[in-house]
């Protein structure tokens, strides 16, 4: 079985059926799910590996093909994992091995006396999954004044990194001080935000703060740490002022993740010959992740769709003939 998929024609459709190799029908109905299985939630678009019901996902073991659909709300939300896991989707790239989400902020405030009143979300946690924290398209970012923020690691990927972030800076020339303005903070470049980047291999983080205190600068009383997608942050000087920041993001960051098969080890460890193997559709071809241990399929040249299923790999063309 073969399909084909149109991807732009500026010619008839009877031409377009001659120019077809013999023995294919056209066909632009494509294959993303399993058969019976719903290929949505909401407007999320659910390709096999995924599904959301048992029997539409693959099983590895792990907690995370598994995706939990929440239809109670007018618009259905889908969530990692089977459990409600607090970890919304944002999409699902098939090709890329990535899954966007939404991770809430973590935040801590402070009392006028310098007391930590409430912190929340200081942890982000993807072990037994499929999934690892994309170290190309995150960065861990924090926003506060006189702010240095760790991100932390553990288990078998024990690891430290961290930055710090100032509000006010010294001209020096004339050895003046300044405060922070909405120029010099057009990128977060360490004046009340900072960034720095993850190892490959993380699925565990956590937030530890070092100096703080509020009294330092009046408007400021919080600070955040978070990783984030880096193309999607783009920092104001409002996000310094209590609860701007949260309440233009909603408490949440768009935050990618690099998804594989992690079962079977490397495209060279039998990976073909396994009897759970990926790879199914013809015309697909097995390629190693660059994010830890796995890998991922790929439809082979010309060829688009779902490499995970069975004829999912559909020829495509492309005409653009003008007659
Ligand atoms: C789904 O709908 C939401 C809200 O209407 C929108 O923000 C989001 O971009 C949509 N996602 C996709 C994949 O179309
Ligand atoms: C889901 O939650 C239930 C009850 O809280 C728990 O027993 C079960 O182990 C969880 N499953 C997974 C895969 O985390
Ligand atoms: C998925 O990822 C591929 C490869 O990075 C990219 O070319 C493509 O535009 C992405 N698709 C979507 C829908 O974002
Ligand atoms: C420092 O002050 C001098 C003299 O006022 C000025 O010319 C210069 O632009 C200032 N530098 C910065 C980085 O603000
Ligand atoms: C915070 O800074 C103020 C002013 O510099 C100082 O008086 C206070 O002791 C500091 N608080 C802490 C907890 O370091
Ligand atoms: C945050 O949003 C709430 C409700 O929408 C509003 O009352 C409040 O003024 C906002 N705060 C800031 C700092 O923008
Ligand atoms: C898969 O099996 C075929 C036939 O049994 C064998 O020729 C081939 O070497 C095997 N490939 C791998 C990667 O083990
Ligand atoms: C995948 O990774 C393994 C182990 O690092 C390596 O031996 C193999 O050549 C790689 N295969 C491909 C197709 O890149």
């Amino acid at each position: 079985m073969s399909c084909v998929r149109q991807l732009k024609s500026l010619v008839s459709l009877t031409l377009i059926i001659s120019l077809l190799p013999t023995g294919l029908a056209a066909s632009t109905t494509q294959k993303i799910s399993l058969p019976g299985c719903p290929d949505k939630c909401g407007n999320i678009t659910i390709p096999y590996p995924f599904g959301t019901r048992p029997g539409c996902y693959r099983d590895d073991g792990f907690d995370g093909f598994q995706i939990t659909c929440d239809e109670s709300i007018t618009t259905p939300k889908a969530f990692v994992g089977s459990n409600s896991s607090n970890i919304e989707m944002i999409d699902i790239n098939i090709t890329s091995g990535e899954t966007r989400v939404y991770k809430h902020i973590g935040y801590r405030y402070y009392d006028t006396e310098d007391h930590v009143i409430d912190t929340n979300n200081m942890v982000m946690d993807t072990m037994d999954s499929p999934y690892l924290f994309s170290y190309r398209r995150n960065k861990f970012t924090v926003i506060g004044c006189h702010t240095l923020a760790y991100i932390a690691g553990e288990g078998d990927r024990p690891y430290q990194s961290g930055c710090a972030s100032f509000c006010e800076f010294q001209n020096s020339t004339t050895g003046s001080s300044f405060f922070l303005t909405q120029t010099a903070a057009s990128s977060c470049n360490g004046l009340g935000c900072c960034q720095t980047a993850i190892p490959a291999g993380l699925n565990y983080y956590k937030v530890k703060c070092g100096y703080d205190n509020k009294s330092y600068w009046w408007f400021n009383p919080c600070n955040y740490a978070v990783l984030v997608e880096e193309d999607s942050f783009k920092f104001q000087v409002q996000d310094l002022m209590e609860q701007y920041f949260l309440n233009r993001t909603q408490t949440h960051v768009p935050f990618v993740l690099d998804w594989a098969i992690r079962t079977k080890g490397t495209c060279q460890d039998g990976v073909e010959n396994s009897t759970n193997r990926a790879c199914l559709s013809y015309h697909s071809f097995c390629r190693n992740t660059s994010n830890g241990e796995g890998y991922l399929c790929q439809c082979s040249q010309g060829y688009q769709g779902n490499p995970y299923l069975f004829g999912g790999c559909c020829w495509s063309y492309v005409l653009e003939v003008n007659i």
